[in-house]
């Protein structure tokens, strides 16, 4: 049977996107597939899109964008326990597969349950911004009690990041442009501008130590980040290819073979249900236009993410 995702039959502006026949996926081994509710779009799915990803040569076209989505199971895949149809879980897809989220129907490699306390729109936006956000405070070894500086903290991975880290019981110091400040504030940082000068502006604030710096903007700020934490060991960056040559550790995630945040689902779901964490949305539009959301995503300022509401 024919489903009807988003889909772009060659790269350019998010205006190549279109809702149109495609075969619908099924669950394989080690997989659910979902009947979606909502789906995520993140930077990786633009760079995709446009044909400005390294990955993006890999790619069959047509081929239907995200990576992330939540809806309710509606086929378990061999090797799968723990879960059955009907359930409501929120994940991503393998990243082998370089999208198939933005659809009615979803296969996930890695999901948790959704709890009540999560909305639709938020699970959906949540798969990979919370792997990655888990598996570059892993790799830093966030703890209590450390000072943690995340440069971006109000895009869509550094506001999880904020919220992951305080429940981990860091204080964090959140860069953002100043309209971002009250944002960055409400997720429990201390916000300050970023830019030339964090050093100084964060004495001026009274923080006179920072232990660890991580840096999702990727926007050149790694020599000031290891200047204010005393060692390059001590920052890491998700979005900066300059960092080996800095001392500095990139953390790739799926997309590198490094699979390192995924049980950071569940312990996002059991924050959400606790009242400690939620999935900042800056924006939702239906499938039908998708290519509106790619837009909205690909543009500033924005709080969080931007998410798909698919209708059946
Ligand atoms: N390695 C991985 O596993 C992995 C996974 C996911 C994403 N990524 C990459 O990580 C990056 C962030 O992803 P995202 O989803 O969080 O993107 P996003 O939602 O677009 O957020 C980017 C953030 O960068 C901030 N920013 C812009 N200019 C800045 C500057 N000069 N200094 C400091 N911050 C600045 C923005 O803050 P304001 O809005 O306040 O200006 C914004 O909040 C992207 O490059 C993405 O491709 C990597």
């Amino acid at each position: 049977m024919n489903s009807r995702p988003v889909q772009f039959d060659r790269f350019g502006p998010p205006d190549v996107l279109a809702v149109g026949p495609f075969p619908e996926p099924h669950a394989g081994p080690g997989e659910v597939r979902v009947r979606v509710e909502t789906a995520g779009i993140s930077p990786v799915d633009l760079a995709l899109r446009a044909g400005s990803s390294p990955s993006s040569g890999k790619l069959a076209l047509p081929h239907v964008p995200g990576v992330d989505a939540a809806g309710v199971i509606d086929e378990v895949g061999a090797e799968v326990s723990g879960f059955a149809v009907g359930e409501e879980v929120f994940g991503a897809v393998d990243v082998a597969r370089l999208g198939g989220a933005s659809a009615e129907f979803a296969v996930l490699r890695f999901w948790a349950r959704k709890p009540g306390s999560m909305s639709w729109v938020e699970a959906g936006a949540a798969g990979t911004s919370v792997e990655t956000a888990t598996r570059a405070l892993d790799g830093l070894g966030v703890h209590e009690g450390a000072t943690l500086v995340i440069e971006g903290a109000a895009g869509g991975v550094g506001s999880v990041a904020v919220q992951l880290a305080i429940a981990r019981g860091a204080r964090v110091i959140g860069t953002g442009r100043p309209g971002n400040h009250p944002f960055i504030a409400g997720l429990g940082a201390l916000p300050v501008a970023y830019g030339a000068g964090l050093g100084e502006r964060l004495r001026a604030l009274g923080v006179d130590r920072v232990d660890l710096a991580l840096d999702v903007a990727g926007a050149g700020s790694l020599p000031e980040l290891i200047a204010l934490t005393g060692t390059a060991a001590s920052v890491l960056t998700i979005a900066d290819f300059t960092g080996p040559g800095l001392g500095v550790r990139v953390s790739l995630g799926e997309l590198g073979g490094e699979p390192g945040g995924r049980h950071g689902l569940p312990i996002a779901a059991a924050l959400s249900e606790e009242g400690r964490f939620r999935v900042p949305v800056w924006e939702t539009f239906p499938m039908s236009r998708a290519a509106e959301a790619h837009a909205a995503a690909g543009k500033g300022p924005r709080q969080g993410k931007i998410a798909l509401t698919v209708s059946h």
